[in-house]
């Protein structure tokens, strides 16, 4: 079942309007059939970044390894969630320091962001702050009077940056329903479960969030009906000769352009799917014997900061030596091919004009078979 987790805040421990406007939230993304969970941001003892920069250089953050710092139990809780609602109070017209506290140490933060091969090429998890990349969010703004305007973008691009796609936002002043013992004492004071519009806006940010889990902005399910439309014109030859990949110097190649010289067959791969493409290239090779030029095109997704071309390039190298490599490097290959991330395909261009796809499934060793069949008759 997916899950949307609802993160408070407020640094009140007691009556938050916006705590309770997330669980009015999270209450209706229940409905839509999701698990909830409420969290407070302020239960966590996060250390504030003293900017040591060890996070732009491949390591550990080093408050992680201080007892009193909690960041990793809250991003551990952080990566159970499809979808997140977060929820603020308005201080001096921005959100409380606790959010930009936290924000600031969204670097990768755990060992498996640390490491390459995982960290790189998944497609869900590819860059920094794992927890986010791929999800979407929603967040719900209160305040007494001015500022839930100033407050809602005050976080945006941080949340751009760790590539969280926020979807739905709702900021509402609520002078009348302020928890404030000032405000509390006026004839005019209501109790914030009455405030009927700001509880109508939290419930349609919980459901927008539940109904668009799988669909953030930065990590779209693969976009095969503009492929299929060329296929239905007629037009994947074309598409295919036309579709250009790097070389290991960064120039752009064309895939026709290597097609009219001699028959080509591209392995497709991903970092996980690596380790399978290298023996894959040797059984072509074997059974081509020399009639086509066995290549692979490696899929690589939006990359870390720190993380070069150049390491990428000689990682791959180490993987499947003795080939000729290419890349694809935005991975346009991922979502055109419908390749889930870890499966490798084959590619066969015998000319300008005749190009086949063969996905491999792990499940369907078949494929392989009937590609083999293939390549040897197209290559002869
Ligand atoms: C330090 C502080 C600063 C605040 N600044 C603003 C402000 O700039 N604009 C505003 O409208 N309300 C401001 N408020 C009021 C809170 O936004 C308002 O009471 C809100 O409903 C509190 O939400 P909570 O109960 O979830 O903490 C401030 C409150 C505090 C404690």
């Amino acid at each position: 079942m997916k899950k949307v987790i609802g993160l408070a805040g407020s640094m009140k421990k007691h009556h938050s309007s916006s705590e309770y406007l997330l669980s009015v939230a999270l209450e209706a993304a229940a409905e839509q059939g999701v698990q909830t969970e409420l969290l407070r941001l302020n239960d966590y003892n996060i250390l504030p970044c003293d900017g040591c920069g060890n996070c732009m250089n491949g390591k550990h953050c080093h408050l992680l390894n201080d007892p009193e710092d909690q960041l990793r139990e809250l991003y551990d809780k952080l990566k159970e969630g499809d979808g997140f609602v977060f929820a603020s109070p308005v201080y001096a017209l921005s959100l409380p320091a606790v959010w930009k506290n936290w924000i600031d140490r969204c670097e990768p933060c755990s060992d498996e962001d640390l490491d390459f091969e995982y960290y790189n090429y998944d497609r869900v998890a590819g860059v920094k702050g794992k927890a986010f990349k791929g999800k979407v969010a929603g967040q719900i703004v209160v305040a007494a009077g001015p500022g839930h305007e100033w407050a809602l973008s005050s976080l945006m691009p941080c949340f751009t940056a760790i590539k969280l796609s926020m979807i739905a936002s709702a900021g509402i002043s609520l002078i009348e329903y302020d928890g404030q013992p000032g405000i509390r004492k006026r004839p005019w004071s209501k109790p914030i479960e009455e405030a009927e519009e700001a509880k109508m806006m939290a419930r349609a940010v919980g459901m927008r969030v539940a109904s668009s889990l799988g669909f953030s902005y930065f990590d779209l399910p693969a976009g095969q009906e503009s492929w299929e439309q060329q296929q239905a014109g007629g037009k994947e030859a074309l598409a295919w000769s036309s579709f250009a990949i790097q070389n290991a110097e960064d120039e752009e190649v064309l895939l026709g352009d290597l097609a009219s010289e001699r028959p080509q067959v591209f392995v497709i791969g991903d970092q996980q799917a690596s380790i399978r493409c290298g023996p894959l290239l040797e059984q072509l090779q074997q059974q081509l014997g020399g009639k086509a030029d066995c290549a692979l095109i490696a899929r690589v997704g939006q990359l870390p900061h720190f993380i070069t071309h150049e390491f990428v390039k000689g990682k791959t190298k180490e993987t499947v030596p003795g080939f000729t490599l290419y890349y694809d490097w935005e991975d346009k290959l991922g979502p055109r091919c419908a390749l889930a991330p870890g499966q490798p395909a084959i590619l066969a261009g015998r000319s300008r004009e005749e190009w086949q796809l063969f996905t491999l499934d792990e499940a369907d060793g078949g494929n392989l078979g009937q590609a083999l069949e293939y390549l040897a008759e197209a290559v002869v």
